[in-house]
């Protein structure tokens, strides 16, 4: 068999209320034709994320029960420490309610204005976290990740040039800290191998920089090593995440990813001073040292996940799930980023719909499309998400992807959903001469996405 099937069995369901298209016409129609507007209610298969969205074991939710709710010292807090120490090496373990407070609590201790930090491609809230410092956030990712048919096998690797040349000509001095995120969520999930890790740490040894992880898919990055990287078939998950977190000085971390939980996340280090400086903060804006803005409950929940993403037939089956998506839709012909992502098939929807130009945001038509005549929601990572005006040239600018992400949440969904998901998009390809482009009715000044509101073009093309 070439895909594994499910290495659980559901013990718990949650039912999905099956809307009809003139429903959800209805409700697209009333939320501006923004899928963030939608009630969760209306969505036959939700694919907004995969953040958040895991569904937790049988034990993970005994481990919920367990929970130590002291203000201080609470026994889950030294059970999640344990975990995490063990796993990722690293002596402070800070607990935050997700990964973007640990981005700031790091970010707002280390950078000053003009600073410079290097990373394969920033996750926005990485970027937003080192911008609003008034520093610069640097991607310094290998050219093969923006093209979408490069078959590299890590083609999240960061580019050892473009950090040479960074560290060049900014100096050390201004760089505080360079970041790999693992796995590249911002390129399509794809891998970083531990040679290119290996390197990196080599160059920010060099120059006294710290070395940081964002560590959200640590499991999935680990895994593709395994899989793909000389040296690695025989090694263990853990074994492989102990040698890749060795080389670095820290990791931000939301579990909300690879803690397979709801809520949660870390920061971890070994400067003992810079976890001192961030522990004072934490408890200014998040909580006490022992629960960071969580429940003991949620710690445990944490801790237990941490443990049981490292299991081998889970992350097999989880890799191949979203392969498996992928490969059905190359089947039917539908462009897609290759190789398919840990986490995420992305569609390239300039590819999907060359009909629609960038100004009439060709990755939302695909979006409303899906929701409309199949109820799947997905996420446009394109012209709407990032298209501006540049204030000089007064001329509108879109990124050179237009992608359509269909992040895949852990442990929630078939083979059959995956089918189902296929086939939709299938029948709409089929048919996608008829979509139609969207015009923007409504925007706020900064991540508009959220909150836009659009309308459809009455011409037909
Ligand atoms: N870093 C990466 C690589 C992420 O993918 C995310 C979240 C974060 C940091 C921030 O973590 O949401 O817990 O504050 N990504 C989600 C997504 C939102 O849909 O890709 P958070």
């Amino acid at each position: 068999m070439k895909f594994p099937a499910e290495p659980f069995r559901i013990k718990v369901v949650e039912p999905i209320a099956m809307t009809s298209e003139n429903e959800r016409r209805r409700l697209i129609e009333q939320a501006g034709y923004n899928i963030f507007l939608l009630p969760a209610a209306s969505i036959i298969i939700d694919l907004l994320t995969d953040s958040g969205t895991s569904a937790m074991s049988d034990n993970q939710w005994a481990g919920m029960m367990l929970g130590d709710e002291s203000y201080a010292g609470s026994k889950n807090y030294y059970h999640f420490e344990d975990t995490v120490r063990d796993i990722f090496g690293f002596k402070n373990v800070i607990p935050t309610h997700q990964g973007r407070v640990a981005e700031n609590l790091l970010f707002s201790t280390i950078l000053k204005e003009g600073d410079v930090v290097p990373n394969n491609i920033h996750f926005d809230t990485t970027r937003a976290n080192v911008e609003y410092h008034k520093a610069i956030a640097l991607d310094c990712v290998v050219d093969e990740a923006m093209d979408p048919d490069s078959m590299l096998p890590f083609k999240g690797n960061m580019d050892l040039r473009k950090l040479q040349k960074a560290i060049d000509e900014y100096g050390p001095e201004r760089i505080p800290m360079i970041m790999l995120t693992i796995t590249n969520n911002s390129g399509g999930g794809q891998p970083v191998s531990m040679e290119n890790i290996r390197a990196v740490s080599a160059l920010a040894r060099k120059y006294h920089i710290p070395f940081f992880f964002d560590a959200c898919r640590f499991a999935e990055n680990c895994y593709f090593i395994k899989e793909r990287e000389e040296g690695y078939r025989d090694k263990s998950v853990k074994e492989i995440a102990r040698e890749l977190f060795s080389y670095g000085d820290g990791c931000t971390m939301s579990a909300k990813k690879d803690g397979l939980v709801n809520i949660g996340g870390f920061l971890a280090m070994n400067d003992d001073t810079l976890a001192q400086e961030i522990t004072n903060m934490l408890i200014l804006i998040e909580g006490f040292r022992t629960y960071g803005g969580l429940a003991g409950r949620d710690l445990e929940a944490i801790a237990r996940g941490l443990k049981e993403v490292l299991d081998e037939d889970y992350l097999r089956f989880r890799v191949k799930q979203t392969q498996y998506l992928g490969e059905m839709l190359i089947d039917r012909g539908i462009p897609i980023i290759k190789p398919v992502g840990g986490h995420a098939v992305y569609i390239d929807a300039k590819h999907f719909l060359p009909h629609i130009p960038q100004s009439e945001f060709p990755g939302q038509a695909l979006v409303v499309e899906l929701y409309q005549r199949a109820g799947i929601r997905t996420v446009e990572i394109g012209s709407l998400m990032f298209g501006h005006k540049n204030p000089e040239t007064e001329q509108d600018e879109f990124p050179e992807l237009e992608l359509v992400r269909l992040a895949i949440p852990r442990r929630v969904y078939t083979s059959m959903h995956m089918q189902y998901v296929a086939d939709s998009l299938g029948a709409i390809y089929q048919d996608r001469q008829k979509i139609k482009g969207y015009k923007i009715v409504y925007q706020p000044k900064f991540l508009r996405h959220f909150t836009v509101r659009l309308e459809p073009l009455s011409r037909n093309i």
